[in-house]
């Protein structure tokens, strides 16, 4: 079977993961979670976000904690992106000293609105200076999209309305574009479809995969990308999270998950899923409750089993 060998996994834990708390988790956690998923070997760590705080209130200390992050908490060397949906985020995430921002469109017009109030096309005009802005500063700009199977008030989505919004971004100068199933209802089969229309337009070496885990398919799905040569996926420590503006949409597939995958099929991941799994115990007894990840159940209870 030809599958890539080296495997990119980018954590999105502490940003999509907290984004969606009910609670809000103080810095400090946050700081203390990222510094965790660097010293298990996650080498790009998605920081945070710098959007209105009056949309997403969990994500209002954004430069606090990218801050604290860049100024020594974390390790240095590794890459610390942070989402901007526009020119404002940018210029308050340059001056914390971002060295990587991610815009975030979506291939649905409804979840557009609903996540950051304007249509697609008016999305991706709001791109362009932040693109600009980030070339004339040096700083890279990954670009997601959104809802690449399903919306959560349109239902199944078109294959071509991805791959036109992906190869947008593409042109505007994002490095990256990260397809985000973002309500986790695409299988093997509807992601493929999806792959294949994107990958006309789009080559494989910059296609990134972010398939939440609701449904229990994002296991699947990555396996079905990386037969498709996608070599890339955002996970989430623990399975958590989701969207705020996606009732009912569940966390990332977990990066224990995927790395368990991975692992099992021979590639490499430069992860310690031991140490990954005493990440996602850690997080997730600070928000009170049990790793939502198979995989870190399963290692948990083998250990507990060993133990006694
Ligand atoms: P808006 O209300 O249309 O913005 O929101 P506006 O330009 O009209 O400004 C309104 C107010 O917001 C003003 O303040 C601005 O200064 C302020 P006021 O005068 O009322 O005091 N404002 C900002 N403040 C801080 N940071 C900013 C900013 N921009 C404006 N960057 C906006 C538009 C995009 C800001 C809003 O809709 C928003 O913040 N949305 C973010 C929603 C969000 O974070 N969703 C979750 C992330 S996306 C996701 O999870 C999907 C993903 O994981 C992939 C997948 O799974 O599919 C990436
Ligand atoms: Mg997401």
């Amino acid at each position: 079977m030809n599958l890539p060998q080296q495997v990119r996994l980018v954590e999105v834990g502490p940003r999509d993961g907290l984004q969606n708390e009910k609670q809000l988790v103080p810095a400090d956690t946050k700081v203390e979670l990222i510094r965790r998923l660097a010293a298990a070997g996650l080498k790009t760590i998605e920081a945070t976000s710098f959007v209105s705080p009056k949309w997403v209130p969990q994500m209002g200390d954004n430069t606090e904690v990218l801050i604290r992050v860049l100024g020594g908490e974390a390790p240095a060397g590794l890459d610390y992106p942070v989402l901007t949906p526009n020119l404002k985020g940018f210029e308050a995430a340059l001056a914390a000293g971002a060295k990587e921002v991610a815009v975030f469109g979506a291939a649905s017009e409804s979840f557009s609105q609903k996540n950051i109030n304007c249509s697609i096309a008016e999305s991706l005009e709001r791109f362009r200076p932040v693109t600009e802005a980030a070339r004339a500063a040096g700083a890279r700009v990954r670009g997601y999209v959104s809802c690449v199977a399903g919306c959560p008030y349109e239902g199944p989505v078109a294959p071509e309305k991805v791959a036109d919004v992906a190869e947008t971004l593409l042109a505007m100068g994002c490095y990256e574009i990260s397809l985000g199933d973002t309500i986790g209802t695409g299988n093997p089969v509807s992601i493929s479809r999806m792959l294949e229309a994107v990958l006309r337009r789009v080559p494989a070496e910059k296609l990134a995969g972010h398939y939440h885990d609701t449904y229990g398919m994002a296991a699947a799905n990555v396996y079905a990308s990386l037969q498709m040569g996608v070599a890339v996926f955002d996970a989430s420590v623990g399975g958590l999270g989701g969207c705020p503006y996606a009732a009912g949409a569940s966390g990332n597939v977990a990066t224990e998950d995927l790395v368990w995958l991975l692992h099992g099929l021979g590639l490499e991941t430069g992860i310690d899923l031991d140490a990954l799994v005493d990440v996602a115990a850690w997080i997730s007894a600070e928000l009170g409750r049990e790793p939502a990840s198979r995989v870190a159940r399963a290692v948990l209870a083998k250990r507990a089993k060993a133990c006694g």
